[in-house]
C-alpha cells in the first residue's frame, strides 16, 4: 500500500484515486503522522501531496526528516518536493519572487530518469507554484526543467527518493499517470494486487473493531451512497445497524418497493419504513411556491427520522454515506470532523452519535464499483440523481395526490421507453414534470382541457452545466403517445430545449 500525507492540495484525494485505479492500494492520511506511526503502517512508499503554503510560512507545515531515513520510496509532489529541498541538506528553495509558474507548461528531464520512461520528451504538465526549489539536497540530480522553472523535479536514485514540481496527478499533466506508474511500479515495485473486495474487506474489519457490540443508526434515502453504506455496514455489523426509510411519498413509481424488497428482503437488513405519505401531503397543502416546499420537506423530513430515531434505545452511531466529494474541507485533520457534524443538522440535542462514514475516501464512480462487487441491484447502484425533495418539485404549483400519480406514472413511462432504447447510460438525467398549464385538446369526438407534461433529458457530468439531449423523434413520438393514452388528464406532451445555464436542470 501507498501512504500519502496530506499537506493540504486540492488534487490530494486524486492521487490516492489514480494509485486505486492502478491496483495497488492507497489512502490519505494526516500529515501530522509520527514515524513510529508511519512505521507501524508499513507503507511500501510514500507520496507527500502537493499544498497551498509556502514553506517560508510562519504557519507553515512541516515534516520530520526522518522519514527520509526510513528506506522508503518517496515522491514529494509540489509542496512536498519543496518540503525535501527545504529540509534536506543541500537543498534551498526560493520563495514566491514572481518566479512562479502557472499552467500547462512543456517539460524537458534527464533520459536516464526512471521516474519519466515511457514518456516523450516536451510533454504537457501542471504547474503550479510561486517558490521554486533552487538548489537539490545531497546526493540529488535535477531530473526535468521547464522553460520558467529550472528545478521542476529532483531524483536520488539509490535513495529511491524523487520530487516532481508538477501535478501528476491531474489530467493536465498529459503523461502524468504513465509517471506515477513509473514510481509505483518502477521504483516502489509495488504488485497491482488491490481489488474493491480488497476494500470491502479492510473496511468491515475497521467497522468491526469501532462498533464492537455497540448499534449504529442509518438514514437509508434510496440513494446510490446511502444504500451502499447500508449493505457495507450490514456485511460487517449484521442486525446491530438499525436503518430508518423515510418514505415521503414523493418518490418515483416502485422506488420504495426496490429499496424494500432487495435491501430488506434479499440483503436482509434491519430497515425501519417509515410511511409519512400523509404526514408530507398534509404539510404541502396549498402550498405552492418552490422554495417553501422544499423547506416544508426538508423539515418535515428531519423531524420524521428524529421521532423514529427516539423510539430507538442505545444507539452509539450514526452512519452516513458521504463521499469525497462531499467533503469540501481537504485532508485528515480537525476541520473534516466539524463538517461532518454539520451533515447532522437537526438531530435532537440529547443524541450524542459519533459519527462512521466509510465511503468518505472515495469518489461516486468507486461507490458504484463498491456496490457492484456487493451484488446490489442494477437499478440501485446506477440510479440517476434525484433530488431530496423528489417529485414534489416537478408538479408545479400545489401538489395533490392525484398529480402525484400523474409525474409518477408518466415518468415511469419515459424510463421504461429510455430503457428499451438503451439509453439509460448515455443520457444523465431524466425525468417528466407536470406543469401548471392547462389547455384544449381532442380526444375521439370530444373537446378536452386537460394538463401538459413536459419531459427533460439532460447530458451532462456534474450537474453543474448540462445541456438538454437529443433524443430520437421517433422516441420522443413513441413516450408523449403512451403518456397520453396511458396517464389520465394529460393531452399535450412537451420537450424541454433549454440547456443549463439558463434553466436549471430541475424546473423547482
Ligand atoms: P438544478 O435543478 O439545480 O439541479 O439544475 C442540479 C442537480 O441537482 C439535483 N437537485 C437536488 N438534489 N437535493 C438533492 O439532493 C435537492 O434539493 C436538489 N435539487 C436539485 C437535480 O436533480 C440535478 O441532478
Amino acid at each position: 500500500k501507498i501512504l500519502v500525507l496530506d499537506y493540504g492540495s486540492q488534487y490530494n484525494q486524486l492521487i490516492t484515486r489514480r494509485i486505486r485505479e492502478f491496483g495497488v492500494f492507497s489512502e490519505l492520511k494526516s500529515r501530522k503522522m509520527t514515524i513510529d506511526e508511519i512505521k507501524d503502517y508499513v507503507p511500501k512508499a510514500i507520496i507527500l501531496s502537493g499544498g497551498p503554503k509556502s514553506v517560508y510560512a510562519d504557519d507553515a507545515f512541516t515534516i520530520d526528516p526522518e522519514i527520509f531515513r526510513l528506506g522508503i520510496p518517496i515522491l514529494g509532489v509540489c509542496y512536498g518536493m519543496q518540503l525535501m529541498a527545504y529540509v534536506l541538506p543541500g537543498g534551498k528553495v526560493l520563495p514566491n519572487d514572481g518566479n512562479g509558474e502557472f499552467g500547462q507548461a512543456a517539460l524537458h528531464f534527464d533520459e536516464n530518469s526512471l521516474l519519466f520512461a515511457n514518456t516523450p520528451e516536451g510533454q504537457k504538465v501542471l504547474m503550479s507554484h510561486g517558490d521554486s526549489v533552487e538548489a537539490v539536497p545531497e546526493g540529488f540530480v535535477v531530473a526535468a526543467k521547464t522553460d520558467k522553472t529550472k528545478i521542476a523535479a529532483i531524483a536520488d536514485d539509490d535513495k529511491k527518493l524523487y520530487g516532481a514540481q508538477f501535478h501528476a496527478e491531474t489530467t493536465l499533466s498529459e503523461y502524468g499517470n504513465q509517471i506515477l506508474k513509473n514510481f509505483v511500479f518502477k521504483i516502489a515495485q509495488c504488485q497491482a494486487n488491490w481489488q474493491m473486495k480488497d476494500f470491502i474487506n479492510d473496511q468491515i474489519e475497521k467497522i468491526r473493531t469501532e462498533v464492537g457490540n455497540k448499534k449504529v443508526l442509518l438514514g437509508l434515502s434510496g440513494g446510490v451512497d446511502s444504500s451502499v453504506v447500508a449493505v457495507l455496514l450490514h456485511k460487517a455489523i449484521g442486525r446491530q445497524l438499525t436503518c430508518i426509510f423515510v418514505d415521503h411519498g414523493l418518490l418515483r413509481k416502485n422506488e420504495a418497493k426496490l429499496v424494500m424488497e432487495s435491501l430488506a428482503g434479499k440483503f436482509g437488513l434491519n430497515i425501519i419504513k417509515v410511511d409519512a405519505q400523509k404526514r408530507f401531503l398534509d404539510k404541502l397543502e396549498g402550498i405552492s411556491e418552490p422554495e417553501q416546499k422544499r423547506k416544508i420537506i426538508g423539515k418535515e423530513f428531519i423531524e420524521t427520522f428524529n421521532d423514529e430515531a427516539k423510539k430507538l434505545d442505545g444507539i452509539d452511531f450514526l452512519a452516513q454515506g458521504t463521499l469525497y466529494t462531499d467533503v469540501i474541507e481537504s485532508g485528515t485533520d480537525t476541520a473534516q470532523t466539524i463538517k461532518s457534524h454539520h451533515n447532522v443538522g437537526g438531530l435532537p440535542k440529547e443524541m450524542h452519535f459519533k459519527l462512521i462514514e466509510p465511503l468518505r475516501t472515495l469518489f461516486k464512480d468507486e461507490a458504484r464499483k463498491l456496490g457492484e462487487e456487493m451484488q446490489m441491484p442494477h437499478a440501485l447502484v446506477w440510479r440517476q440523481p434525484f433530488p431530496g425533495p423528489g417529485l414534489a418539485i416537478r408538479i408545479l404549483g400545489e401538489i395533490t395526490e392525484e398529480k402525484l400519480a400523474v409525474v409518477r406514472d408518466s415518468d415511469a413511462i419515459l424510463r421504461d421507453e429510455i430503457a428499451k432504447a438503451g439509453l439509460e447510460d448515455s443520457v444523465w438525467q431524466y425525468f417528466t414534470i407536470l406543469t401548471g398549464l392547462r389547455s384544449v385538446g381532442v380526444m375521439g369526438d370530444g373537446r378536452t382541457y386537460d394538463w401538459t407534461i413536459a419531459i427533460r433529458a439532460i447530458t451532462s457530468v456534474d450537474g453543474m452545466t448540462a445541456d438538454f439531449a437529443k433524443l430520437p423523434w421517433d422516441l420522443l413520438g413513441k413516450i408523449s403517445e403512451r403518456i397520453v393514452n396511458e396517464v389520465g388528464h394529460i393531452n399535450r406532451v412537451v420537450y424541454d430545449i433549454t440547456s443549463k445555464p439558463p434553466a436549471t436542470i430541475e424546473w423547482e
